[in-house]
């Protein structure tokens, strides 16, 4: 049973690896960014809430996400498992996963966290595009797609997000420090944290993730 949580600074390369780990297990991926990004582009009153924060780099507030991967933990395709992306990053969310998690009979298995130095998340971050349709991200040098502007899996047209701008990166940075690096030390002490330096290439990241995958 993979219940595993995802966790790294903003540009570790927690949506690359999501996607590739989904498409090796049969797992959902459940990304609270893309979530917000799309009630955002659907303009709904969550979006307008979220947009007010996410562009400026602010960490959307607790009971907002919770009741958001609460609704989403207790839909049926999370019966076999789940990839939680972003979510917990803070204290109380990761409490409150606790409890969602026993409800559902899903208790965390594993937790991973995507290590990188400030200064490569700074050049991924501001190098980064993504499809405005299906989300998938690419980076002006390191992850071109064949075609210029254009994402591989759907067609769709590479653009940058609003809160990739050097102001905005500096804020989530800070409260990745401040509200979500603790969460590692919660997590250790449950014997639950698994540690890997993500300046490696995606697919050597990937091998490691599944040698982890089948030990557990
Ligand atoms: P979210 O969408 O979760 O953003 P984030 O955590 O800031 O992370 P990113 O999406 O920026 O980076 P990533 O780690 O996924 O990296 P990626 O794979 O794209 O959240 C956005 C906002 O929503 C938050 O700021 C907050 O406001 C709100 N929010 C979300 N969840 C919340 C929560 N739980 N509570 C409150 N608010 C919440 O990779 C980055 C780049 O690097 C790409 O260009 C990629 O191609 C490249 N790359 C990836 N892997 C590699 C590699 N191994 N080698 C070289 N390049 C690589």
């Amino acid at each position: 049973m993979l219940n595993i949580v995802l966790m790294g600074p903003p540009g570790a390369g927690k949506g690359t690896q999501a996607k590739r780990i989904v498409a090796s297990y049969n797992i959902p991926h459940i990304s609270t960014g893309d979530m917000f990004r799309e009630a955002i582009k659907a303009q709904t009153p969550l979006g307008k809430l979220a947009q007010s924060y996410i562009e400026k780099g602010h960490l959307v507030p607790d009971d907002v996400t919770i009741g958001l991967v609460k609704e989403r933990l207790s839909q049926p395709d999370c019966a076999n498992g789940y990839l939680l992306d972003g979510f917990p990053r803070t204290i109380p969310q990761a409490e409150a996963l606790e409890i969602l998690s026993k409800e559902i009979n899903r208790p965390v298995t594993h937790v991973v966290d995507i290590e990188v130095e400030k200064q490569e998340l700074i050049r991924r971050i501001s190098g980064r595009r993504v499809c405005k349709c299906c989300g998938a991200p690419y980076h002006i040098v390191t992850m071109k797609p064949a075609k210029d502007g254009i994402c591989n899996i759907c067609g769709g047209d590479l653009i940058q997000r609003k809160d990739d701008n050097e102001e905005a990166l500096n804020i989530r940075l800070d409260h990745y420090v401040k509200d979500t690096k603790p969460l590692l030390d919660f997590y250790q002490k449950k014997n639950l944290l698994h540690t890997f330096d993500g300046t490696v290439g995606a697919d050597e990241l990937l091998n490691e993730l599944k040698k982890l995958f089948k030990e557990n």
